[in-house]
């Protein structure tokens, strides 16, 4: 067994993993990573250490070991929950099931999968058709378009939001307090997140109120129901759940859409195969998920015993999360992983995690990317940046990768 100690960490310099300029090289970092560290500590701006795991292989197992917990309340011997969790809105946000485990995961998700059913999917389909084509047309009309604001971000913004029922109003200011919550916690600030968290879920109680007196066929309403019908989905439950799904369901695709829109103007000869084959936007939806991951490193988890990864060990309640960005580029899993490769096929990536946390808006994520990029490459076949590449800023934090701005000619 190696003991970190013996690491050849002096070679690897100790770097703001959150930063903005870290994003940029972060690749080559987690080469290094998965060669000699593959399982290495780091320090966060907010002062706390997390067991970052680069390998293919080792991000796949610890996704589904039991032996990591979610919720740190699940750590035998840990007493008490988070310091602030007296707060009621704080209570709302740890009642997600993506901060739990087994049994409150699983039931929590049994709920939802109810309602967030494919064939409410396969519904939104022409929707996010007619939503990209209107988008592209007003691009069209302005002549340029900052991709994210006009475009990426809109998309799954309103389908979620349709989804749900959340009525248009609220859409807006859902949406800049959930970025603003999202770049707080992303460098694990959880204090600099609270203001807008309590914000938002006092918005969320008006809106559930309105929702209440005027049910409708959506999946809010689908949500109250189960919880007036005694399904065991507590207040606060329900108002986590519907936090959850309105940050998880548009922080993320909005990479999606634009990290596989700057991968394709990366690859002019890739691009243009795929404008001479539309066949291949099903691989090439997979490809750009695993190239620039919309989610680099996956949410965290807490070590209820001590643990051994690649030869390592970690001991009991430490924070470990693993590289989903390194894993879809580890070469023992990838033929040229550093290349993008639209027809790639077997594209066994973790962009979407795996286990019990398994992303329940991957088929709608996957949707929304491919009609998303059909739609603007139909639109704009002289699709060009208009900023040189390196003016582009990737947008700081630990857990995703998408970028600040996206401006391109569309003439
Ligand atoms: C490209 C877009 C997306 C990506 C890359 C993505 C990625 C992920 C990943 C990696 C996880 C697991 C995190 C972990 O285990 O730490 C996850 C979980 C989750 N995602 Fe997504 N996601 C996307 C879109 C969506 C959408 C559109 C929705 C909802 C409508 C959604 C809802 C969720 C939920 C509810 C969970 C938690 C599942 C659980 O704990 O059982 N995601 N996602």
């Amino acid at each position: 067994m190696i003991a970190p100690a013996e690491l050849k960490r002096e070679r690897l310099e100790p770097l703001n993993v959150t930063s903005s300029a870290f994003k940029e090289s972060a690749y080559d970092y987690y080469a290094r990573l998965r060669n000699e560290a593959p399982v290495y500590p780091v320090k966060l701006p907010s002062g706390q250490t997390i067991w970052l795991i680069s390998r293919y292989d080792d991000v796949q197992a610890l996704l589904k070991d039991d032996r990591l917990v979610k919720s740190k309340r699940n750590v035998p011997g840990t007493k008490s929950g988070p310091a602030l969790g007296f707060l009621p809105f704080i209570r709302v946000l740890e009642r997600n099931m993506l901060d739990l485990d087994a049994p409150d995961h699983s039931r929590l998700r049994g709920l939802v999968h109810q309602g967030f059913t494919p064939k409410l999917i396969e519904r939104m389909t022409g929707r996010i058709h007619s939503l990209s084509q209107e988008l592209a047309w007003k691009a069209k009309q302005k002549g340029e378009l900052e991709l994210i604001a006009d475009y990426a971000l809109p998309i799954p913004m309103t389908i979620i939001s349709e989804i749900l029922g959340i009525p248009e109003r609220y859409r807006d200011p859902f949406h800049r307090l959930s970025t603003a919550a999202v770049d707080s916690t992303s460098s694990s600030n959880v204090l600099a997140a609270l203001p807008a968290m309590w914000r938002m879920v006092r918005l969320l109680r008006q809106v559930l109120k309105v929702k209440q007196a005027n049910p409708a066929d959506d999946l809010m309403t689908a949500l109250i129901e189960a919880k007036a019908e005694g399904d065991h989905l507590t207040e606060d439950e329900l108002l986590g759940m519907i936090v959850l799904l309105i940050i998880a369901g548009h922080e993320t695709t909005v990479n999606l859409i634009a990290n596989g829109a700057l991968a394709l103007l990366e690859n002019l000869t890739q691009l243009e195969l795929l404008r001479q084959n539309p066949d291949l936007y099903k691989t090439a939806i997979e490809e750009c998920a695993r190239y620039y991951s919309p989610v680099e490193v996956a949410t965290e988890r807490y070590t209820r015993e001590p643990i051994e990864y690649a030869g390592i060990s970690i001991a009991k309640g430490q924070q470990v999360a693993g590289i989903l960005a390194s894993a879809n580029r580890d070469e023992s899993q990838f033929v040229s992983a550093n290349k993008l490769d639209l027809s790639r096929e077997k594209n066994r990536h973790l962009a979407y995690g795996q286990g019990i946390h398994y992303c329940l808006g991957a088929p709608l994520a996957r949707l929304e990317g491919t009609i998303a990029l059909q739609t603007l490459l139909e639109n704009f076949p002289n699709l060009q940046l208009s900023v040189p590449r390196e003016k582009l800023k990737w947008r700081p934090g630990l857990n995703l990768r998408g970028l600040e701005r996206l401006p391109l000619k569309v003439k």
